[in-house]
């Protein structure tokens, strides 16, 4: 599988099964639920979609967007497809559906100890713009990331 290979499709309720599954092994102190999910995919200022290959999930993303604001409720790419660019694809995607909602910035939470996503978001251009401190389980810290302005990746 390559980056080129895989597509992006709206999440529907038929996948959240297989969402929670990833979900489970990918946060396993704090893995949303199937109810966790229909909620969130119920409300009209989220939006939730996956990268398949073939039929199968690769990974999935979330957007809150309210004009002029946006925050990445999630991102997360199953242990096979990781180091492939497809969490890139799913950031990209999130910034491009951010700005289709006319939002100026993109905020979002990560753990401080969370080495992959920090370098993904910082290489995107995401700046800390502040620390909630024992946010997560074991006291381990959040990084508020925001980017801004925004704008869509140089190329595409
Ligand atoms: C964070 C995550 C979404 C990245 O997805 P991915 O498909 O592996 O990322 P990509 O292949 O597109 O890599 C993008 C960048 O992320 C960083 N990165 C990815 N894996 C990394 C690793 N193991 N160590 C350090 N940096 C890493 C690099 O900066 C990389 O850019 P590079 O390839 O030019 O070095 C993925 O690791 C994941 O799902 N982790 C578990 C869930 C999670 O933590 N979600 C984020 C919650 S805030």
């Amino acid at each position: 599988m390559t980056a080129t290979e895989v597509q992006l499709v709206p999440m529907r309720w038929w996948h959240i099964e297989q969402v929670a599954e990833l979900e489970q092994q990918l946060f396993p102190v704090d893995a949303w639920s199937v109810e966790q999910f229909w909620a969130e995919m119920a409300q009209a200022t989220r939006y939730y979609f996956l990268a398949v290959d073939d039929d199968a999930v690769l990974g999935y993303a979330g957007l809150f967007a309210l004009s002029p604001d946006a925050d990445v409720q999630t991102i997360a790419v199953s242990p096979r497809a990781q180091g492939k660019g497809v969490g890139t694809l799913l950031l990209e995607e999130l910034v491009d559906q951010a700005i289709a909602r006319n939002c100026t910035q993109l905020v979002l939470e990560v753990r401080s100890d969370n080495q992959a996503a920090l370098s993904m978001y910082t290489k995107r251009g995401f700046e800390q713009i502040n620390v909630r401190s024992d946010y997560y389980a074991q006291g381990v810290d959040a990084l508020v990331m925001r980017l801004r302005p925004l704008q869509k990746r140089a190329g595409q």
